[in-house]
């Protein structure tokens, strides 16, 4: 089998984390038990480019289990499990291309053996494999089924081109599902950003000034859990509903500029460029952290940062000291740490989202993906939704295995919501 990963020897150490990861996900349990007898992807080629973790590990044999031929790359050069992609190969037979630190060119290569597949599924995660088959292999096109995409970044590029007509296949939006996002980029997003941050510097959290670039369902999470270990939290923002609930969310709200001075811990999570440049590296305090949780490594300008700073030094894993010049001749030099090159930290520091929580995000990805390879008629192209019915399902199935019952709406309740006569 056509594989390219790190040291397959690994694949042992890699099956007990996919299994430990497998304990937490009863919610695409259930699905696999549900594709084992319906094999919504008999004989498809479904390409993956993913984060290579222990619970997507859990997703591809699900839909593996539910017949598709399954081929997975990863979707950032630093968030491959070196462990988990030997054991796909070896314990579980799935074609993995993926290896932690691989350059760009690799990681091009990598998506490129998926495509050389001919899939007609695709699943994203930033939307590299879909504008890569755009760009490079439009022929594919016409037998593509459709595809999911993963993240919110990956949406807004797919959308862009959907408006730009560019678009020409049919896209599951599964980052806008209440089941993903109110769940994953929230307390997924927030605990394991922190987690990445405290496992590479052993910061304390508690008294420092903690800086969040960003108040999506990101921004919210982790703003959320550092005030909960005690950080006094900075919320920087460009939309003004979303600087207003942060500020009435209880947080600090301010613009960059000013909250460069007073940082002690920075991460970015926009999903936009630039939002860390040199004229914020040149006020920030001696000691600095900086890191980024949003998808590409282009929110925190470290050319800027090198134009100002002699040569990085590594002093941890996953951190890097730059020693910033005084702006005058009398002043002392300071040290930026930067995490994980500023790429996510939450993956490359890490483990990524606890299974947990990628639980409801890949059953929405597996059941998203299975919709649209048994449609009878082909979807057009364009950005859909997942079904609503679909979203309160994988809820249904999360509450349950938490043990948690509720209520449901008598007859009489129903009729009155269904009605507009009764008032005051
Ligand atoms: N994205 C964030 N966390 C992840 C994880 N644990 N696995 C795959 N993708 C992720």
């Amino acid at each position: 089998m056509e594989h390219d990963v790190k040291d397959i020897s690994l694949a042992g150490e890699g099956k007990r984390r996919i299994e430990w990861a497998e304990r937490d996900m009863p919610v695409l349990r259930s699905v696999r038990a549900q594709f084992e007898k319906e094999q919504p992807f008999k004989g498809k080629t479904l390409a993956a480019v993913l984060h290579v973790t222990a619970e997507t590990a859990n997703l591809v044999r699900t839909l593996k289990a539910g017949g598709a031929n399954v081929f997975l790359a990863a979707s950032n050069p630093l968030s491959t499990q070196d462990d988990v992609a030997a054991s796909l190969v070896q314990e579980y037979g799935i074609p993995t291309f993926a290896i932690k630190g691989e350059s760009k060119e690799v990681f091009f290569k990598h998506i490129e053996a998926l495509i050389a597949q001919k899939p007609v599924l695709t699943m994203d995660d930033g939307a590299d494999l879909v504008t890569t088959i755009h760009q490079s292999h439009p022929e594919l096109l016409p037998n593509i089924l459709g595809g999911t995409e993963e993240t919110t970044t990956g949406v807004i590029r797919l959308r862009a081109m959907h408006k730009a007509g560019a678009l020409k296949m049919p896209i599951v939006a599964v980052n806008d599902a209440k089941t993903k996002n109110l769940f994953d980029n929230r307390y997924g997003t927030g605990q394991s950003t922190l987690d990445g941050i405290i496992r590479a510097t052993d910061v304390l959290l508690a008294g420092k000034t903690f800086v969040v670039a960003g108040y999506g369902w990101c921004g919210k999470g982790l703003a959320m859990r550092a005030k909960g270990m005690g950080a006094g939290v900075v919320v920087t923002e460009i939309d003004p509903i979303k600087a207003l609930e942060a500020a009435m969310d209880g947080f600090y709200v301010t613009t960059m500029d000013n909250a460069a001075t007073v940082g002690d811990i920075f991460c970015t999570v926009t999903g936009n460029i630039n939002v860390l440049v040199e004229r914020h590296f040149k006020v920030m305090k001696d000691g600095a952290i900086v890191c980024n949780a949003g998808h590409f490594d282009v929110e925190i300008n470290l050319d800027d940062l090198k134009k100002i700073s002699s040569a990085p030094k590594v002093v941890r894993e996953n951190v890097e000291e730059y020693m910033v010049s005084p702006s005058t001749g009398s002043g002392q030099p300071k040290r930026i740490y930067v995490l994980a090159e500023g790429r996510l930290v939450n993956l490359a520091a890490a483990e990524g989202h606890p299974a947990s929580v990628m639980d409801m995000s890949f059953a929405t990805q597996a059941l998203g993906s299975a919709w649209m390879a048994t449609q009878k008629t082909p979807l057009a192209a364009g950005v859909y939704d997942i079904p609503v019915e679909m979203e309160q399902r994988i809820a249904q199935l999360k509450l349950s295995s938490m043990g948690t019952t509720i209520d449901e709406l008598s007859d009489e309740q129903k009729k009155y919501l269904a009605s507009w006569q009764e008032g005051t």
